[in-house]
């Protein structure tokens, strides 16, 4: 039986092609989400646009205007609890967020990030892999909790690093990776498929003890 669509949000800093990967895949009908709103930090966003096309309300909290992270995250929750939403998705967003935050959507705050965690937190990390010479590389959707890019991973998709790779090829390389895994979380978490506990990740109520590797069945999930 379907329930009432999840209300959710998306929050990102700038080009904004995961946010748009969520957007088709709920107005596909396969997220079982309506995205109440969109938040960016920055106002010249390209996501802003794309967001406005599909006529989904959008906001600007731009972080340089205000005096310190807590009310920067207390602006963003404002916001967030006009719509009432109930998770918050972080689809490029290139802010930490603190326990003020992170506390008032426990659990409920899924990251995509551009590694194959615990590999690579932070920033720079396609330069990082190639500097490395790693053979695979790939990206990771996790719980956010308030260590950076530390919360349990959900799902991973890995992609090989061939000799030839650049930064740039292989930042497209993932980022076609990035659209699969971060709609496949969303709509997991949707269904109450995906929950968190102390620190652990749960699928279907089993405890994840390592991350869902991304197979080729997975994708009949977003046909
Ligand atoms: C994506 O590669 C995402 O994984 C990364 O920013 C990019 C945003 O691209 N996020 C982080 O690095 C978070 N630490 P997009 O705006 O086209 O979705």
């Amino acid at each position: 039986m379907q329930t009432d669509p999840v209300k959710i949000a998306v929050l990102f800093s700038g080009n904004g092609t995961n946010m748009q990967s969520v957007i088709r895949q709920v107005k596909q009908g396969h997220i079982n989400a309506r995205i109440a709103c969109v938040i960016s930090n920055q106002p010249g966003a390209y996501g802003l646009t794309r967001a406005q096309r599909v006529g989904i309300p959008t906001h600007v909290v731009a972080h340089n205007r205000y005096p310190s992270r807590e009310a920067f995250e207390k602006a963003l929750i404002q916001i967030l609890e006009t719509y009432q939403v109930r998770a918050v998705i972080l689809a490029g967003f290139m802010r930490v967020l603190s326990e003020v935050f992170v506390n008032h959507y426990r659990y409920r705050i899924l990251n995509i990030h551009p590694s194959l965690l615990p590999k690579f937190p932070g920033l720079h990390t396609h330069r990082r892999a190639l500097d490395a010479k790693e053979l695979r590389h790939g990206c990771s959707v996790h719980f956010v909790t308030t260590g950076l890019d530390e919360g349990p991973v959900i799902i991973q998709a890995e992609v090989p690093v061939f000799d030839t790779d650049n930064i740039g090829s292989l930042v497209k390389r993932v980022l076609v990776k990035e659209h699969v895994i971060l709609p496949l979380a969303v709509k997991w978490l949707c269904q109450g498929k995906l929950s968190c506990m102390d620190g652990m990740a749960y699928f279907d109520d089993s405890a994840l003890e390592k991350p869902i590797r991304l197979i080729e069945r997975h994708y009949k999930e977003l046909l």
